[in-house]
C-alpha cells in the first residue's frame, strides 16, 4: 500500500518535473491552429513572419480576428500593408480579461509592435485600449481624432503573464496604414542612402544584383555591410571574379527572415551562395536585443533594419561577413618571421590550407536525455557548437585576415574609379 502510494508521487513528481522542463515559450501558431476560425490570420501571421516575433516575446497580448473579420484585410492589400496591420494587434504588454475590464481611469494607450519598427510616426504605434459602458472594451488607435475600430469579443487563450490571446472583431487601422507608398525597390536606391555604397556598387558591377531581384518574389533577406564596414576586410581584388560572386552571394538568404526570425533562429542558415550540405552557411546568436551573425571567421553585428517589407527585408551589418569557404583558398602568406635567413618555401610549396572540417548536424542532432539541459541549450548569447568548431578553423586563417587588411582602401576606392 504504501510502497504503490510513494510510487504515485514518484511518478507525479517526474511528470510534474518533464512538464516543467520542456515547457520552453509559447507557439502562437499552435495555440490558433486549435480554432479554424482564425485559419486565415494564422497563416498571414506565417506568411509575414510575426508569428516568430511573437514567439520571441512574453508579456503579450494578441487581439486575434476571425476570418469573417480578416477578410477586410486578406487579399485586398499587398503583404507589407497587412503586416502592418497585424503588427498593430500585439500589444508588449499582457492582457487578460480580467486586467481589460481594471483599466485605470477606464482608458489607457499601449505599446504596440508596429512601434518597435520604427516607421510608426507619432503615436500610430499606439492602440487606445478604453473600457465602455456596459461591459464592452473598445480598440482604436491612438492617432489623435481616432475613433474605437473594435470591441472585445471573447477570450482565445492565456498563459499568464507570457501571452494572452483575445478575440476582437475589426482590425485597428491607423492613419494611413492602408495607404503606404509602396516602398521604393530600387535596392541600389536604397543601400546608398543608408550608407551602404561600396556594397550597392559591387552588386551592380558583379551582376549579383540580379540575382537577388530574381530572387526577391519568393522571399529575400540581405545582409548589406555598411561602407565602413569594407575599411576593415581583406583585399577584394585577390578575389576571382566567381569568388566576388559567392562572397555577395554569402549577403543574401532566399527566405525573408526579419529580426524577429533571426532572433529564434537556432539553425544554420544557408545563403544564396550555398552550394552543397555545410558550405557558405551563417549561424546567429543573440545578446540582449542585438542579432550577430557567424561566418567562422567573425561575427558581424545586425546593425539596423533597412526596409522589412514582405517578402524583403535588408538588414545594415557592421562587418562584411567573410566565409571561411573564400578564406580557407588562399593560403598564408603573412606569417614568416623576418629573421629567417633561408629563403621562405614559394607559395605553392605550402601545404594547403586545411579544409573545413564538416559541420555537426546541430538541427538534426538527436534529443539528449533531459538531463543535461545545459549543454542542450546554449545561452542565447553565446555562438553555437559549429560555431565554435569553425571559429577554431578560422584562427588558422587570422594572419590572411591581417595581411589583406593593409589592402582595403585600395579595393573600396577602385570601385569608383
Ligand atoms: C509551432 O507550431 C506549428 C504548428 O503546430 C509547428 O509547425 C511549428 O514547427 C511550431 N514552431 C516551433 C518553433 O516549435
Ligand atoms: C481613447 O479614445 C477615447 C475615444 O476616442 C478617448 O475618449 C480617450 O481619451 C482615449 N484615451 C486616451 C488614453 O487617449
Ligand atoms: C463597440 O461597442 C460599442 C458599445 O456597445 C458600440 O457602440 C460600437 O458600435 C461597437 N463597435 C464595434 C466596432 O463593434
Ligand atoms: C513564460 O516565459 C518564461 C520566460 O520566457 C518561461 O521560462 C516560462 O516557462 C513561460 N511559462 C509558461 C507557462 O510557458
Ligand atoms: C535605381 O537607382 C539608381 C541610383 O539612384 C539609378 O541609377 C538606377 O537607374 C535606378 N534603377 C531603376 C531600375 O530605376
Amino acid at each position: 500500500m504504501a510502497a504503490s502510494r510513494v510510487f504515485c508521487l514518484l511518478a507525479l513528481t517526474i511528470s510534474l518535473l518533464s512538464v516543467i522542463f520542456t515547457v520552453s515559450g509559447h507557439n502562437i501558431t499552435q495555440i490558433l491552429s486549435e480554432s479554424p476560425e482564425y485559419s486565415s490570420f494564422n497563416s498571414y501571421l506565417s506568411q509575414t513572419k510575426l508569428n516568430d516575433e511573437i514567439n520571441s516575446r512574453t508579456t503579450i497580448t494578441v487581439l486575434v480576428l476571425n476570418n469573417d473579420a480578416m477578410s477586410s484585410l486578406a487579399g485586398k492589400h499587398p503583404l507589407s500593408v497587412v503586416k502592418t496591420a497585424l503588427s498593430l494587434l500585439v500589444l508588449l504588454d499582457y492582457y487578460d480579461p480580467l486586467k481589460l475590464h481594471k483599466i485605470s481611469q477606464g482608458t489607457t494607450l499601449t505599446t504596440t509592435l508596429y512601434q518597435t519598427t520604427g516607421r510608426a510616426a507619432g503615436n500610430l504605434g499606439f492602440v487606445n485600449v478604453t473600457d465602455l459602458k456596459g461591459g464592452k472594451v473598445g480598440f482604436g488607435s491612438a492617432a489623435p481624432g481616432s475613433k474605437l475600430d473594435a470591441n472585445y469579443t471573447k477570450s482565445v487563450k492565456q498563459i499568464p503573464y507570457n501571452i494572452s490571446v483575445l478575440e476582437i472583431n475589426a482590425p485597428i487601422i491607423a492613419p494611413g496604414i492602408l495607404t503606404a507608398p509602396a516602398p521604393s525597390n530600387n535596392m541600389t536606391e536604397l543601400l546608398e542612402k543608408a550608407g551602404c555604397k561600396t556594397f550597392a556598387s559591387m552588386l551592380a558591377s558583379s551582376g549579383v544584383l540580379k540575382t537577388y531581384e530574381s530572387t526577391v518574389e519568393k522571399g529575400l533577406t540581405v545582409f548589406a555591410p555598411s561602407d565602413e564596414a569594407f575599411r576593415g576586410v581583406p583585399d577584394l581584388t585577390k578575389l576571382t571574379q566567381a569568388e566576388v560572386v559567392s562572397l555577395l552571394e554569402y549577403h543574401a538568404l532566399a527566405e525573408y527572415k526579419p529580426k524577429g526570425s533571426l532572433k529564434i533562429n537556432r539553425n544554420v542558415i544557408s545563403t544564396l551562395a550555398t552550394n552543397g550540405a555545410g558550405k557558405y552557411d551563417l549561424t546567429t546568436s543573440t545578446s540582449g536585443d542585438e542579432v550577430i551573425l557567424h561566418t567562422g571567421v567573425g561575427p558581424s553585428r545586425v546593425a539596423d533594419t533597412l526596409v522589412d517589407e514582405t517578402p524583403l527585408v535588408v538588414f545594415k551589418v557592421d562587418k562584411v561577413l567573410l566565409p571561411i569557404e573564400l578564406l580557407g583558398k588562399s593560403p598564408s602568406p603573412a606569417p614568416e618571421p623576418v629573421s629567417t635567413p633561408t629563403p621562405t618555401p614559394s607559395a605553392k610549396s605550402l601545404s594547403p590550407t586545411p579544409t573545413k572540417s564538416p559541420s555537426p548536424p546541430v538541427a538534426a542532432s538527436p534529443p539528449a536525455p533531459p538531463a543535461d539541459e545545459s549543454s542542450e541549450e546554449a545561452p542565447s548569447d553565446s555562438p553555437t557548437s559549429s560555431e565554435n568548431i569553425r571559429a577554431k578553423n578560422a584562427a588558422f586563417h587570422v594572419n590572411t585576415h591581417a595581411y589583406f587588411t593593409a589592402m582595403v582602401t585600395l579595393a573600396a576606392t577602385s570601385l569608383f574609379l
